[in-house]
């Protein structure tokens, strides 16, 4: 399939029904790709909607079939912080000719905790949560295990958010558009869960963000998509510095591009915390187990490195409204396929990987994506 049009809204604070997200990516999706709604076979859905103060509707399907005025196949795959990932993937594999993939998220419309509560339903609830393993205590034991075993440091992780917060400077789309943060700012903020502090952990936004996938040749084409699951139980699996769901999206993902991870030019990955990102480098096979850390420390995931990281900013600065960010990073990677990124455009970008991950690493959906060179 290849990829006709993308649709994202700025990420922020803007209180609005997280339909309205749905509508406005969308919107800009069918613009991009100079399309109608008419000529959409399909539409996949992932939302986990609105926090506490939103509205509760189970029939988001048939509140799209209104919204978008069409009486088109409508599936919904919520999955959490990979449901943009997921529901790619799903559309990628419908068989129709042209799907809309959309997702909209209203995160942020209650006080912190009402937040957190609600996000921890994408985790488990009744073991690890009630010895108080909220996502940022999860992942800073994944993380403390870590560095124990590979000897990478905090100050490895200050670099990421550093880095992710320059990108997300030149990102107009971006929470943090045009405010950059310092260094020191970023060593110096509150400790959250030790030793991780504010700037390791992913910004809570609200947003939307859409793709229209087809069959007719396009700019940018999809050539491998992986998808794979996890236990729930983040402390009952074998390994625990690693996330087994990731190895596998990628390996299938790479195996159906034909590609090796050498030759990606650009990547999105879920840093949902900067330690994610680090060892997602060594699960997606950019670097050999225990030495991700050599990638930030020596600037190849900066923007002008060898493979640049995050160009939108990821999570930590562009924001993270949970299932539209799977669409968000689908968005930056065909934008910078496409050459349009501007300020933040990689140089000799031709092949981008999009990560993707559900909690902490239960889910992930790796997609490798190709620009297509005009002929004559
Ligand atoms: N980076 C930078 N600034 C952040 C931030 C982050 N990650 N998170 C919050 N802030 C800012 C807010 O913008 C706000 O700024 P303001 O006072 O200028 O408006 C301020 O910090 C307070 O925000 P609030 O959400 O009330 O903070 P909090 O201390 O209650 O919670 C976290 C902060 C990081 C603990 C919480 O947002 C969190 O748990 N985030 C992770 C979310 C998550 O797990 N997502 C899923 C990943 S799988």
């Amino acid at each position: 399939m290849y990829i006709k049009g993308v649709g994202m809204t700025k990420f922020d604070y803007s209180d609005k029904p997280w339909w309205n997200f749905v509508y406005e990516a969308a919107r800009e999706a069918l613009e991009d790709a100079r399309m109608k709604i008419s000529e959409v076979n399909a539409i996949v859905l992932a939302t986990i909607s609105s926090a506490a103060g939103g509205e509760h509707q189970t029939h988001k399907i048939s509140l799209l079939s209104d919204l978008l005025k069409t009486n088109v196949p409508i599936i919904e795959t919520p999955s959490v912080c990979a449901g943009g990932g997921v529901a790619f993937w799903t559309a990628n594999r419908l068989g129709f000719n042209n799907v809309l993939v959309v997702s909209g998220e209203r995160l942020v419309d209650s006080p912190s905790e009402v937040t957190t509560d609600w996000i921890m339903s994408a985790a488990e609830r009744v073991i690890e949560q009630t010895e108080g393993m909220v996502f940022p205590a999860q992942n800073v034991l994944v993380w403390q295990q870590y560095m124990e075993n590979y000897g990478a440091t905090m100050d490895d992780l200050a670099l990421i958010a550093f880095k992710n917060h320059q990108n997300a400077a030149l990102n107009p789309k971006a929470y943090y558009y045009k405010r950059p943060v310092s260094l020191e700012d970023i060593k110096n903020s509150p400790v959250v869960a030790s030793p991780f502090r504010l700037m390791d952990c992913s910004l809570s936004v609200n947003g939307g963000a859409a793709a229209i996938l087809s069959k007719k040749e396009g700019e940018v084409e999809v050539i491998g998509s992986g998808f794979a699951t996890d236990y729930l139980l983040t402390f009952g699996r074998e390994i625990i510095t690693h996330f087994k769901a990731s190895r596998l999206a990628a390996k299938i993902a790479f195996q159906e591009a034909k590609l090796k991870p050498q030759d990606i030019d650009v990547a999105e990955v879920h840093d949902a915390f900067t330690s994610v990102e680090l060892f997602s480098y060594e699960d997606l096979g950019f670097a050999q187990i225990g030495r991700g850390a050599e990638l930030i420390r020596q600037g190849k995931v900066n923007l002008d490195g060898e493979l640049p990281v995050n160009p939108s900013g990821g999570l930590k600065a562009k924001g993270h409204p949970i299932s539209a960010t799977g669409l968000a990073q689908i968005y930056e990677i065909t934008n910078q396929l496409r050459g349009s990124c501007k300020e933040r455009q990689v140089k000799n970008a031709g092949i981008g990987l999009c990560h993707n991950v559900g909690g902490v690493g239960g889910s992930a959906t790796v997609n490798v994506l190709r620009k297509i060179s005009k002929q004559g």
